[in-house]
């Protein structure tokens, strides 16, 4: 049984115990040694958790909600692909400059890094993505795709879709995709996603999609800079109490799994049906800055690649693959 198997089983029976449990009773549900034992309550309750123990009755979980941290997540990863190898830290630069690292030795698909906060996470056009502790789902994601450089794009408009599909059960009003990638409420950005690639001419190596989202914020908790643009989870939806990270990142990644699984297996045009099911670009004028220049055109649909195909102002059409697009009324 690997390491962490021990400590997800251990942390179920002392749920289900729901009082003192021994020391023996656990070695011997878990085949493991009491020192055994003893090491991963260490760990536990180093990750945040409530544990009570005593020489003569043996440890008791005190039920409290879940620390944010690496058990929570991964208890609750279902996925077959995403998840295999969680890392989850307390402040990285970025998640994503982590993950490249990793992914340069060799990490296998599927191996995900977290962290509680980061020092300089980044954001898409060379942009700062703030990402304080306690607030917000700072997590990358490795993927290897048998691809073509050109298919990402859809993987991008994938994660996007999976995002949307964890955070839908919350039953937040407002909710939608703009074109490519950002989750916004009733018009104020959420969720943002950055996708790399490294990759020979005609093959991917390897796809790091990271995702930043706003969970817990308040007002005070962006800079003033973006406080009329951005919003977060509590601010948009229930204002009383704190949604808790560890239950949507692992959603998060559970649907990142499904939908990725569903791009291998039926293809992009899949992908852009679960894609526009949240769409909020469609059918609207949308402004299109991108590095040549500025221009508005009307947004009609999406390619099976990701690109957005627009009709400009002199009747002309075309294909937008990147850049940046604002909804005009
Ligand atoms: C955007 O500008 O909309 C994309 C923001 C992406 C932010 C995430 S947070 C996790 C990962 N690590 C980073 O440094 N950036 C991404």
């Amino acid at each position: 049984m690997p390491a962490d198997d021990i400590s997800l089983k251990l942390l179920h029976l002392l749920r289900q115990a729901k009082d003192y449990i021994s020391g023996e009773e656990l070695s011997e549900k878990l085949a493991v040694s009491r020192t055994a034992i003893w090491k991963r309550i260490g760990s536990l309750k180093k990750e945040g958790f409530n544990i009570e123990a005593s020489t003569r009755k043996g440890y008791r979980l005190i039920q409290s909600e879940d620390p944010y941290g690496k058990v929570s997540i991964q208890g609750r990863i279902t996925g077959k692909i995403l998840g295999s190898s969680l890392k989850f830290y307390q402040e990285v630069d970025s998640t994503s400059n982590v993950l490249k690292k990793l992914a340069a030795e060799n990490a296998p698909e599927g191996t995900i890094v977290i962290s509680d906060a980061q020092a300089a996470g980044r954001g898409r056009r060379g942009r700062a993505w703030i990402s304080p502790a306690g607030l917000g789902i700072w997590m990358s994601v490795l993927l290897r795709p048998d691809l073509h450089p050109s298919q990402v794009q859809t993987l991008t408009l994938a994660a996007s879709a999976a995002v949307m599909r964890a955070l839908v059960p919350l039953g937040i009003e407002g909710l939608g995709i703009k074109w490519p990638n950002d989750i916004i409420i009733n018009g104020k950005k959420v969720c943002g996603i950055l996708t790399e690639l490294s990759a020979e001419a005609e093959k991917v190596d390897w796809v790091i999609i990271g995702i930043g989202l706003n969970v817990n914020h308040d007002h005070d908790d962006f800079q003033t800079e973006i406080r009329d643009i951005a919003t977060s989870l509590r601010l948009s939806g229930r204002r009383d109490s704190f949604y808790n990270r560890s239950e949507i990142a692992a959603n998060i990644i559970n649907e990142l799994d499904a939908v990725y699984r569903g791009f291998l297996d039926k293809g992009p045009e899949w992908v852009v049906g679960e894609w526009k099911k949240w769409n909020v670009t469609l059918g609207k004028r949308v402004r299109l800055i991108s590095q040549a220049g500025t221009r508005e055109a009307e947004a009609l649909d999406i390619a099976p690649d990701g690109r957005l195909i627009v009709r400009y102002d002199d009747g002309t059409t075309g294909e937008v693959l990147s850049g940046e697009v604002t909804l005009r009324e």
